[in-house]
């Protein structure tokens, strides 16, 4: 057996969430870590999100720690060059040379959607190959807004994402009653897997509905249908080669007045953050077994780890 923990690269390409679209006000600069990498996060006068590389073209500052937009433009805090959404520079405050157009930084492909920022990440730099679908429930009357956790796991994305699949896990693991049967089918990097599932509520044993959709490893909509209809939008983003930010944001469908869409849905919360608690010391320890012993009681993770293989442009490195 390797020596290695994981026998595939941190980074398989994908969408992948690094804010929420109500957490990024117009002028405001943030920097981020993803990917291994450091970057700046902005949102210009006129509201448009861009994301640029942290690291100045002239002497080297993070854009992120002090930089200031003025109007469609971020300013470096050390000697004030202004730099667009596109990553070129536009002023040099002194001096009267022509601007070099050497001056300029990379940019990341960057999307809003469904409350979320998220950028495209391709560990050779090739633009985007699928978009991420609208989640049409959020900020639709009938669904309350996000309720939001959020974890640093010492994980990668396929590790975290083959939950889904491992039906034998939610029994022995988590304790649900039964062990759930789990359909699943992919196309492209999509991959639907659905189950049926017992949840413990305030109103008793609810027994519910799972659906699972993966776009790649860093967008999963987990529609529960049962006694209260709940949306979890589950992202999972690399920080580095060994941590993982993991955001949870759950809507929930009103129906029967405001207590009963309050009480149901934070029993759905509380119950995955219980599972997901589970998770985390196995996740954090456990190693990535390739290929794994199964029996025929276990879910569909080959089919999974199949899937997986597009994600990664080259599957055999080791890390
Ligand atoms: S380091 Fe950014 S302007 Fe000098
Ligand atoms: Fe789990």
């Amino acid at each position: 057996m390797s020596k290695y923990r994981f026998s595939f690269p941190p980074y398989p390409l994908g969408w992948y969430q690094v804010g929420y679209s109500d957490e990024l006000l117009p002028k405001q600069v943030v920097p981020l870590e993803y990917f291994g990498r450091h970057m700046v996060m902005f949102r210009t006068e006129s509201g448009k999100v861009s994301v640029l590389d942290a690291y100045c073209p002239h002497l080297g500052a993070h854009l992120g720690y002090g930089g200031t937009v003025e109007g469609e433009d971020v300013r470096c805090p050390f000697h004030a060059w202004k730099f667009n959404c596109e990553g070129m520079c536009t002023s040099v405050p002194y001096g009267s040379e022509k601007i070099s157009p050497k001056a300029r930084i990379d940019t990341w492909h960057v999307v809003e959607i469904n409350g979320l920022i998220m950028v495209w990440w391709h560990p050779e730099g090739e633009a985007p190959m699928f978009e991420v679908p609208l989640l049409e429930e959020y900020g639709h009357e009938d669904w309350t807004p996000y309720e939001t956790r959020r974890w640093k796991v010492r994980t990668r994305n396929q590790e975290m994402a083959e939950n889904a699949v491992d039906t034998a896990h939610f029994h022995y693991l988590h304790g649900t009653q039964n062990m759930p049967s789990a359909t699943m089918s992919t196309e492209g990097p999509i991959m639907r897997a659905q189950s049926t599932t017992v949840m413990e509520t305030p109103m008793g044993s609810v027994e519910g509905v799972v659906n699972v959709m993966a776009l790649g490893f860093g967008f999963t909509l987990v529609r529960f249908t049962g006694l209260v209809d709940t949306i979890l939008v589950n992202s999972v983003t690399a920080i580095d080669e060994e941590y993982c930010d993991v955001r949870f944001s759950f809507i929930v469908k009103k129906s029967g007045g405001r207590s009963i869409t309050k009480g149901i849905g934070m029993a759905f919360v509380r119950e995955i953050e219980r599972q997901l608690e589970q998770d985390i010391p196995i996740w954090e320890n456990k190693k990535h077994v390739k290929p794994p012993i199964l029996s025929d009681g276990d879910g569909p993770i080959g089919k999974y780890r199949v899937w997986c293989r597009q994600f990664y442009t080259d599957p055999n490195a080791q890390p």
